[in-house]
């Protein structure tokens, strides 16, 4: 799929821009600052909802402005559809789809899809695994929207339970206070073990890219390995760690188990201590923790393989490339991992480049040029 068209009403530095797009590469030049990955954070907004910058709504909606609209027609197997979404910050967001309303803005997922590697990928090997986990449930969602509900349930159960331990921790009726518990336990299991296996599968699927991908980005080495750890107690965290995928009738009652045996501590510290959102993607590089370990290219290269390993996933399972970003990243690597990342992306249906340099872009990426100068988007 491609994007055709991208406009922008007050979004982030921009009052305005009208992009047109095209098939291929394109590439956005211009100082630090001009608002380059402005222009590529709202295409990457409407595909996941999400900035990969901000966890806030608030930093995108122009200083001064009450909201933000972004729009895009995006072309997919010769279709064209349009969709809307508009950004209000401590209020709900309104997506649109054709001319039809969306209930909730989580209709509009699916209708583009994006990759997305930017510096603030590195975190993915040297940060906390919250990222990581981020990576594997955004690329489950990009697959199949449906687990954006999986994933939005999961939270709130998560909270409620959390609230609950909390209150128990303080009550002098404790146990009368647990007495629900049991309730957001099996909610709590079902949706989280459904997670952790569809996380998974998704590994067992991303894992031959990944080897390639990264055998491509750094020329020759081909270990980059991945490893779910699982917060579960017991056997089937072990079993999980060695690339097995249980049953998810397995996964259910072990997080029950868990919950059993970690009462105290769960009521003690008021927090949920087993489930999804305290599980963590290891990466390894032979045998050794990328993360402490792995040079700083050696970090480059599989935060880049990841990404690369994503994208032909989806270009897999889709039937369809998703649009590939690519903001500030060639200023990061070396002129062998620039000359290779070329090769590896210049069948893609269409890519979105964003470089304070242009002659850091390898010249054989060659595409419509865009200068971006003070919030302007100027042809080239
Ligand atoms: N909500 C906002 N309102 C106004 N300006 C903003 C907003 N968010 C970011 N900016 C401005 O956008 C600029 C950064 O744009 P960015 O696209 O990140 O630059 P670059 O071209 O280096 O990628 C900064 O000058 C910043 O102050
Ligand atoms: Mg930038």
């Amino acid at each position: 799929m491609h994007l055709r068209h991208l406009t922008l009403a007050d979004f982030r530095s921009y009052e305005s821009a009208e992009v047109p797009l095209a098939p291929g590469i394109t590439t956005f030049v211009g100082r630090n600052g001009q608002g380059k990955t402005n222009l590529v954070e709202a295409a990457y907004y409407l595909a996941t909802l999400g900035s990969h910058r901000v966890a806030q709504d608030a930093p995108l909606v122009r200083a001064g402005a009450e909201q933000a609209i972004v729009r895009a027609a995006v072309m997919r197997a010769e279709r064209e559809q349009r969709l809307e979404l508009e950004i209000n910050p401590g209020r709900a967001n309104r997506g649109r789809l054709g001319k039809a309303p969306l209930g909730r803005p989580r209709e509009l997922l699916g209708a583009v899809r994006t990759v997305m590697f930017a510096p603030e990928d590195l975190a993915l090997v040297k940060a906390d695994p919250a990222g990581r986990r981020r990576f594997l449930d955004e690329l489950l969602v990009a697959r199949q929207p449906r687990w954006a509900g999986a994933r939005g349930d999961y939270d709130k159960i998560l909270k409620q339970r959390n609230a609950l331990l909390k209150s128990a921790r303080g009550a002098p009726n404790r146990a009368a206070v647990l007495e629900s518990l049991p309730v957001w336990d099996t909610h709590l299991a079902q949706v989280g073990a459904n997670l952790i296996y569809a996380r998974l599968r998704l590994m067992q699927d991303l894992q031959p890219y990944l080897a390639t991908a990264y055998e491509e980005v750094s020329g020759g080495a081909s270990d980059a390995r991945t490893t779910y750890r699982s917060s579960l107690h017991g056997d089937l965290a072990q079993t999980i760690a060695c690339g097995e995928v249980p049953q998810v009738e397995e996964i259910e009652s072990a997080m029950h188990e868990s919950f059993a045996r970690q009462q105290a501590a769960e009521v003690d510290r008021g927090l949920t201590l087993v489930g999804p959102h305290r599980d963590d993607l290891e990466l390894r590089l032979g045998a050794l923790p990328a993360k402490g370990y792995a040079s700083h290219g050696e970090s480059w290269s599989f935060a880049l393989g990841l990404k690369l390993a994503a994208f032909t996933l989806l270009r897999h399972d889709l039937d369809t490339d998703p649009v590939l970003i690519l903001d500030d990243v060639f200023a990061e690597l070396d002129a062998g991992r620039r000359e290779r990342l070329a090769e590896m992306i210049g069948d893609a249906e269409q890519v979105l480049i964003t470089a304070a340099v242009g002659a850091d872009v390898p010249a054989q990426l060659t595409g419509a040029t865009f200068e971006v100068v003070k919030g302007a988007v100027h042809p080239r």
